[in-house]
């Protein structure tokens, strides 16, 4: 009797578990996804309950005690333990603290390049109290100072290479009292201190933690600069309570201290720097840190390393996949890439070039308060709506007006949610568990990333400015930034689509896909701006028999503009404002200039008469 009761038991379970697996074939990947949410939430928790306060420096603290032989860096022929990082950050910390002009807690700007100091120096303004400005090394003159002043930061730690970019802008420092120091022995410059010898003689003793007694989770840990690709950069804030939750970005992952993570994303951004490091700093595992991303070094440095977790953004995967393929393509021992923007089809190529590599996309913006995971292994999918997430970070897609540039809004003044496989704007309301902080001296740019009335009258949402899409099994699609999109003929063109389309072509290397207006015309017609293969040349007749075959009429672009490179910023993205301001004007532009024409059935050189006719109204676009 007991028997058959078993057996009909376990017929049922096995019944349901087929069930499952067949009609909800995510379904333990949602538990398990759960699960280990939980289990972030619980430890972040429990790290916040702490007394005295406990911060990300104090995790670094943990791992040296428990493991300080074990390698945390490597760059170029260096190596440093845990201990040997502790100590050197000590030394300087203990440097900047018998610094004139510099006390505990002030904030201080880095100015570097990846290299260890960047991480030594930040490591010592942690166990300092001081928050640190995470300046891009690329900016210059005007926008180096603001990002600087807005900061509020009252020293500058600079690397040696940057002294010119520096001496630029000493004057109006200097005029400020902003203590400026330059990791050299020697500096000649007048206003400009050495601070590497202050840094060698300096003891390596710890800090006392009661130095930074004053700092609380709500004080601000760093700042970060949003790549704007308008206008001057903006320092989002990232406080200590942020910080101390993005511990877990690695380890959630299934990173360990056995790992070797390759970093060679620039450090003063999200990616390289929140991802990179703190999140190795939880793990424990070893940084292989490089000056600059190359895909010609990237898996010769895997080898050369045992690297086992990568890091990447959409671009780094594509250029990878473009370096020619080599015999030993897939002799490596990397296992994880984690990133975020990889398309679809460099994600098939990816894998199919280089090996069974996990590839685990996400999704999270610096100052953004919604973030999602992939954890399925959807391809092209950047997460997926899950039950428990959305209760803790109540999101929603809203439809969105591309051509106006603003959210729809019903009669009744609130926005309209999308329907699924309907794409929307990606909105998260604003909560004590999912905060916004804003960006550092500018409430105007924070207040624009508010949006209220959103479902209910006087809510309040973060307004991420991505366009994302859901589909049918939950899944959630990146579609665009809001402004990567244009109109064109009353229909909505997504930049990156065309472009996709554009380097599918054997000649064109990179396009930047940007929509300019024309006179006479509503919305803004399609222009790319592309580099061209080495040994190729421009074929007008055969990229219009492509982009024919592969786009609807609205999207082809009607203006081809060939540049020697793609202007890019620091994370490679593209720089498009002033390539749309300069439009088709010949005027402007210097570069070789197409305009398709359908009755030549190919694209042809823009002349002065094209021109002209166009821009008086007598050609028709
Ligand atoms: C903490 O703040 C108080 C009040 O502003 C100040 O007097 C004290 O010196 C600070 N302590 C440290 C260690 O900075
Ligand atoms: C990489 O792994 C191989 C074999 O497991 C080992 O012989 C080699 O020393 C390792 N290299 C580094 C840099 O750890």
């Amino acid at each position: 009797m007991e028997i058959f009761t078993l057996t009909i038991t376990l017929a049922s379970i096995f019944t349901i578990l087929f069930a499952v697996k067949t009609y909800f074939p995510y379904f333990w990947m949602d538990v398990r996804y759960f699960c280990e949410l939980l289990q972030i939430i619980l430890k972040f928790l429990s790290r916040r309950r702490r007394t005295p306060c406990f911060f990300v420096v104090d995790r670094f603290l943990e791992q040296t005690a428990t493991h300080p032989d074990r390698l945390f860096i490597v760059f170029e022929n260096e190596r440093y333990t845990f201990a040997q990082t502790d100590k050197r950050s000590n030394q300087f910390a203990q440097a900047l603290q018998s610094q004139p002009g510099y006390v505990a807690g002030d904030t201080v700007a880095l100015f570097m390049g990846n290299e260890p100091a960047f991480l030594f120096t930040w490591l010592a303004l942690a166990k300092l109290g001081s928050p640190s400005a995470l300046l891009n090394y690329n900016i210059r003159s005007k926008s180096l100072l603001h990002s600087f002043n807005c900061s509020g930061a009252t020293v500058l730690i600079a690397a040696p290479e940057l002294r010119e970019a520096v001496e630029d802008v000493l004057p109006s420092l200097t005029q400020q009292g902003v203590t400026v120091l330059l990791m050299t022995d020697h500096c000649s410059t007048p206003g400009i201190l050495s601070f590497t010898e202050k840094v060698n003689a300096a003891l390596d003793s710890p800090i006392p933690c009661s130095v930074r007694s004053n700092v609380t989770l709500k004080s601000p840990a760093s700042f970060i600069y949003t790549s704007g690709t308008t206008g001057l950069p903006k320092a989002a804030v990232v406080n200590q309570m942020r910080l101390l939750s993005s511990l877990a970005v690695l380890s959630s992952s299934g990173v360990s201290s056995k790992d070797v993570l390759y970093l060679n994303l620039p450090l003063y951004h999200t990616a390289g720097f929140i991802i990179g490091f703190i999140g190795s700093i939880d793990t424990g595992s070893t940084i292989v840190l490089r000056r600059k991303f190359s895909a010609s070094q990237f898996w010769d440095d895997c080898r050369k390393h045992n690297v086992t977790v990568i890091q990447y953004i959409g671009e780094v995967m594509r250029y990878l996949c473009s370096v020619p393929m080599r015999e030993n393509d897939k002799d490596h021992k990397v296992r994880l890439a984690i990133g975020n923007g990889i398309r679809a089809e460099v994600w098939r190529e990816f894998i199919r070039r280089f090996g069974n590599v996990q590839i685990r996309e996400f999704y999270a913006s610096t100052e953004g308060n919604v973030g999602f995971v992939n954890y399925a292994g959807k391809i092209g999918a950047i997460g997926r709506v899950n039950f428990i997430h959305a209760k803790l970070f109540p999101f929603v897609l809203i439809q969105y007006d591309t051509e106006r540039d603003e959210p729809v809004r019903s009669p009744d003044g609130l926005c309209v949610q999308a329907r699924k496989g309907e794409t929307g704007l990606l909105v998260s309301k604003i909560t004590d568990f999912a905060p916004f902080e804003g960006y550092a001296q500018n409430e105007e740019q924070t207040e624009r990333k508010r949006l209220r009335n959103v479902l209910k009258k006087g809510d309040l949402y973060f307004n991420s400015g991505d366009l994302m899409r859901i589909d049918h099994d939950n899944f959630i699609y990146f579609q665009d930034r809001v402004g990567d999109t244009f109109r064109w003929k009353g229909e909505n063109v997504a930049t990156t689509e065309v472009s996709d389309i554009l380097t599918m072509w054997d000649c064109i290397k990179e396009a930047n896909v940007y929509g300019v207006s024309v006179p006479g015309h509503e919305g803004r017609i399609g222009m790319a701006a592309v580099t061209l293969k080495e040994d190729t040349h421009f074929d007008g007749r055969k990229l219009y028999s492509h982009v024919t075959e592969y786009l609807p009429s609205y999207a082809r672009p009607r203006f081809i503009r060939i540049q020697e490179a793609v202007e890019v910023t620091g994370t490679f993205k593209q720089m498009k404002v002033k390539l749309v301001g300069q439009g088709f004007d010949l005027g402007l532009i210097q570069d070789p200039l197409f305009i398709l024409d359908d009755r030549e059935k190919s694209y042809v050189t823009m002349t002065t008469e094209i021109y002209n006719s166009i821009i008086s109204g007598n050609m028709k676009l």
